[in-house]
């Protein structure tokens, strides 16, 4: 078992809080002279206390360029659900490398990849692969306006739906801000074509919905990129009844939710089938899988002159890859194992933040949940969670990390089959650590 490698030099440094990052922040600066910023990911960008460089990575830990062994919760901001190296994955990408890499044309597993999606997703009628969860929501918005002959789509505030100018609008946008906010300088203004609403307000979106010109609603069905929020009682039914009620198309962004809170991802879960959902990150442990899929009139769309292409589309190794990781994933014991983790650990920060007096709620689902740290009541969308103590958090993630932890300092914390009891515990211990020091 991987726990049982921690040394106890390692658990002396967790315990101490004496981590550094020194030769992280040297890297960084020396990679800074060619990668923009040290980083190819803005989102990786002004991370506290700095962009880590890593060696390694095995189960549910990292090993930076410090020498420092990191309990890992970003997983990779979410893909990593069967932990760093799980063998069967590993095993099944290594034996189709042996026998090439990209066909640009079809594949066996791709075929098989396909048929667990379509058995595993409840409105996947058909399906599609793509490289991103970004262009695969492009996929989703073109499906549904070409479905409905409408240019209008619905987002919300708060949701983060990828990086393309048509879509990066009001993801964090400033307490009370009236209309869409762009996400980015240099965004092409399209905000005609996007109207943002608030979340979990149902009598809003059906207000909107009535007037008959609203091509799609896209949403992350539980809000995971800021928060893990659930839908209210009865919130995601409205939204289906009101969609089918004015023929607008319902678009789940699983991205985040897909393969990682039930095989059927949130619309399993939840049970509200959309019209069309995205899919990435968990579907392929770390491969670059993305994927839509839908009903059968709306996906096929795609063979009748809505363009979707791609030339990393169901790259074979990757598609591989995806098989062995959906055949885990539809395992219910798999499933039942993390959520009896993710709850005790969920119920010990709780635990901890109120022992030590520090306001906090701890909301979500046992595979991604997060830390409102301030907040004395659940949020129920980007309006409630805008109050939380930010500048707090980011402070706690940053000495939590010297105690071994890694924590998205703006999120969610995600967990993997890897985390096991014993991991379990030595969280809880760094966070009970991370609070008395702060
Ligand atoms: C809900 C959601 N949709 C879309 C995306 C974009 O996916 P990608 O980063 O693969 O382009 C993300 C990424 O975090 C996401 O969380």
């Amino acid at each position: 078992m991987i726990s049982s490698d921690v040394t106890a030099v390692e658990r002396r440094n967790w315990a101490e809080g004496s981590l550094s990052f020194d030769e992280s922040r040297r890297r960084i600066a020396e990679a800074s002279q060619w990668l923009a910023g040290g980083v190819s990911s803005n989102f990786r960008l002004g991370v506290q206390p700095t962009p880590l460089v890593f060696e390694r990575a095995d189960g549910a830990y990292l090993f930076d360029a410090d020498g420092n062994r990191l309990i890992d919760y970003y997983l990779g901001l979410g893909p990593m659900i069967l932990g760093h190296t799980p063998r069967d994955v590993i095993e099944a990408a290594t034996a189709q490398m042996q026998k090439g890499l990209l066909y640009g044309g079809q594949s066996g597993p791709e075929t098989e990849a396909a048929r667990l999606f379509c058995e595993m997703v409840p409105c996947a009628d058909l399906m599609r692969f793509c490289s991103s969860g970004s262009e695969a929501v492009q996929c989703a918005l073109r499906l549904a306006r070409t479905h409905t002959g409408r240019r209008v789509i619905i987002k919300f505030e708060g949701h983060y739906h990828g990086w393309f100018d048509n879509i990066l609008w009001s993801t964090t946008p400033p307490a009370g801000a009236s209309g869409p906010v762009p996400g980015s300088k240099g965004q092409q203004a399209t905000i005609e074509e996007i109207e943002v609403l608030p979340w979990n307000d149902l009598a809003a979106l059906t207000a909107r919905l009535e007037r008959g010109d609203v091509a799609g609603v896209i949403m992350e069905s539980i809000m995971c990129n800021q928060g893990a929020i659930l839908p209210g009682a009865g919130y995601l039914e409205g939204v289906r009844e009101a969609c089918t009620q004015y023929g607008t198309v319902l678009v789940f962004d699983e991205v985040i939710t897909g393969f990682r809170v039930g095989p059927g991802g949130a619309q399993g879960l939840l049970g509200v089938t959309p019209d069309l959902a995205t899919f990435a990150k968990a579907i392929a442990n770390g491969f670059q899988v993305a994927a839509i899929g839908g009903r059968r009139d709306i996906m096929a769309l795609v063979t009748q002159g809505v363009v979707h292409g791609g030339t990393y589309n169901g790259q074979a190794v990757a598609m591989a890859a995806t098989v062995a990781v959906m055949k885990r994933l539809r395992d219910p014991a798999v499933q039942a194992l993390m959520a009896a983790r993710g709850t005790r650990l969920m119920q010990g920060i709780q635990a901890a933040f109120d022992k030590a007096g520090e306001p906090a709620v701890v909301t979500g689902l046992p595979q991604i949940f997060h830390i409102g740290m301030g907040l004395t009541e659940k949020p129920r969308n980007w309006t409630d969670l805008h109050r939380m103590d930010r500048a707090r958090y980011i402070k706690f993630t940053a000495t939590l990390v010297r105690h071994g932890v890694r924590a998205l300092e703006r999120g969610a914390w995600f967990l993997s089959t890897e985390h096991d009891d014993d991991v379990i515990d030595a969280t809880l211990d760094a966070v009970a650590r991370t609070l008395r020091e702060i």
